[in-house]
């Protein structure tokens, strides 16, 4: 499906005006083909919220292979919690084993994290991407003052190599991490337990630490680099809206 540069505008301005539940309901309608991205986070909400309107909604989970244990038993007890498929999306062997092979398990501490999420999560992204015509994230505004302080609700996105159009929603991105939480408590909804343990952005064990009072929900993330480099390219348009 293309879609003009003003209807995007248009339909993310009407959307920006919407609850998440509404704007996840107006991307059901939009489009059939479409997939939750869920990171094993809180995030969740997204499936919770998902699962009221479709309940073969297709999500996916990008298997870095060094994600927390605490995360896979998470994702492993939200397949069962929901009754839903979660497609665990594997890097490509060659290059894992390549890379590995060449550069060490941590070679992120020494020369920045681009190479391995590269690896472990663009490129098994992109290969997933493919299989859709759009995608939802658990992006927020107020993840990431830096980087996500524009993201829109619904944009088109960009990756290099991509064929054919993708969409991506965004339907937490007006919700603050308060908001995010008070839904989790009020419904029930099960979370990931390093949360109890100060993690407020999970990703990659090695590239995620607890965060300490006051700092913000991002910094423990890939800690050892400058704020500039808080993004892995999974949400490449972020950065692209930035220069
Ligand atoms: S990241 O780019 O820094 O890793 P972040 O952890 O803030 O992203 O998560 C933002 C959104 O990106 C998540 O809500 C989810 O939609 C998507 N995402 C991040 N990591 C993954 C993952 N491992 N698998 C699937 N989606 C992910
Ligand atoms: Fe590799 Fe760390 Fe990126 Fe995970 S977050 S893919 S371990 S660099």
């Amino acid at each position: 499906m293309l879609i003009t540069e003003d209807e995007i505008q248009k339909f993310d301005q009407e959307l920006n005006t919407l609850q998440p539940k509404q704007i996840i309901k107006a991307a059901f309608e939009k489009f059939e083909n479409i997939a939750i991205s869920f990171s094993g986070a809180e995030d969740v909400v997204l499936i919770d919220l998902a699962l009221k309107f479709n309940k073969n909604v297709s999500v996916f989970c990008l298997d870095t292979g060094r994600l927390h244990p605490e995360t896979y038993e998470f994702i492993e007890s939200i397949r069962k919690h929901y009754s839903i498929e979660i497609h665990l999306v594997s890097p490509n062997t060659d290059e894992l084993e390549s890379f590995v092979r060449n550069k060490g398990l941590f070679s992120f501490y020494e020369d920045g994290h681009q190479q391995c999420c590269g690896i472990r999560k663009i490129n098994p992204l992109k290969r997933k991407l493919k299989e859709f015509d759009a995608w939802v994230t658990g992006q927020r505004k107020d993840q990431s003052p830096g980087t996500r302080n524009d993201i829109p609700v619904f944009q088109k996105d960009n990756f290099e190599g991509l064929s054919g159009a993708l969409y991506k929603f965004n339907p937490l991105a007006n919700w603050s991490s308060e908001d995010v939480w008070n839904y989790i408590k009020m419904f029930d909804v099960p979370y990931n337990p390093l949360h109890t343990r100060g993690f407020t952005s999970i990703g990659c064990q090695p590239c995620t630490r607890p965060i300490l009072p006051n700092q913000h929900e991002r910094e423990g993330r890939w800690w050892w680099e400058n704020e500039d480099g808080k993004e892995c390219g999974l949400h490449a348009a972020n950065l692209i809206a930035r220069k």
